[in-house]
């Protein structure tokens, strides 16, 4: 495996096999009353965040705990970042500290590669830009397994602001990797220019795509990152592109909601949906501990 986590383009289908067939292994240790294990003690992972962040930061810094990792974490507000200090001098300082891996969400998409070149250690990407979030897309993906038995050929369908989502790009790859079909739904003023180089299917009628679908996962519409009107009012756009109780009937009986969160409710998504039993957004939360978990196990080389 390479020694960075940057984009889900980065896994080989034996990669991303080995990581979930790894997190299956440690979802045991999340289980158990004592949730530790001895795997990275003396090593230093620093969690490194320039963008505000809930499930992603506290997860990497549960699962480096939970492998007796020390842990550094950072965050931009309160720091020389406001004095004007450099994203390559913030990393040099804390490589100076000792990291054996830095876990980095930043604004800037590319951020993440430009790290790589200038620490010793391992870079995770925990979320650049609208560029990536790989580990989102390998706790979705391992949400998925564990849900559906296996993801090759399975349909998965990714709904919302797929423009300004890191998570849609990094599971249409991941999930292409692992054999899904996936089609993405969307306005076309909230479809990346690109989108036609993207190894997926494009469609915008929800209805019409959503009784194939054994997944739709919704995302989340992201106004911070809006500088202009996207669609014509949010009433609208809920109407089109929104999850509510009627649609989620014409599911396929079996199918699952995921979310990554954090979620609009009322917009993407409505709060009886999210609540549905059919709703994996807490499962994908407690998954993604486990899957940083194989992630900095896996990039730090530890032993059992
Ligand atoms: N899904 C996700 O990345 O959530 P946070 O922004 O809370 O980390």
């Amino acid at each position: 495996m390479n020694r960075h986590l940057i984009s889900a383009a980065d896994l080989t289908k034996d990669d991303a096999l080995l990581i979930l067939d790894t997190a299956e292994e440690l979802a045991a240790v999340s289980e158990r009353s004592v949730k530790k294990l001895p795997t990275l003690r003396g090593r230093t992972v620093v969690n490194l965040f320039f963008e505000d962040s809930t499930r992603t930061r506290i997860s990497f810094e549960a699962a480096a705990k939970r492998l007796s990792a020390d842990v550094i974490n950072f965050s931009a507000r309160g720091s020389s970042v406001s004095k004007g200090e450099s994203l390559k001098d913030t990393a040099l300082t804390l490589e100076a500290m000792g990291a054996d891996a830095v876990v980095i969400r930043h604004r800037a998409s590319g951020a993440p590669h430009r790290l790589a070149h200038w620490v010793r250690g391992s870079v995770l990407n925990a979320g650049d830009g609208t560029h990536e979030h790989p580990t989102q897309a390998l706790l979705d993906a391992f949400t998925m397994r564990r849900r559906l038995g296996g993801i090759e050929g399975r349909r998965v369908t990714i709904v919302g602001d797929v423009l300004h989502s890191r998570v849609a790009r990094s599971n249409v790859l991941l999930l292409n990797t692992l054999g899904a079909e996936v089609t993405l739904v969307a306005p076309p003023t909230l479809l990346p220019v690109a989108v036609h180089t993207w190894p997926c299917q494009v469609s915008y009628d929800l209805d019409a795509v959503l009784p194939k679908s054994d997944v739709v996962m919704m995302l989340r519409v992201q106004r911070e990152r809006m500088n202009a009107a996207y669609f014509p009012s949010t009433r609208e756009y809920s109407r089109r592109y929104g999850l509510d109780a009627d649609r989620l009937a014409r599911l396929p009986e079996d199918a699952l909601v995921m979310h990554p969160g954090p979620m609009n409710r009322g917009v993407e998504i409505a709060a009886e949906v999210a609540d549905s039993p059919r709703s994996t957004v807490v499962e994908q939360v407690t998954n993604g501990v486990t899957i940083r978990m194989a992630v900095l196990y896996l990039l730090l080389g530890g032993a059992v």
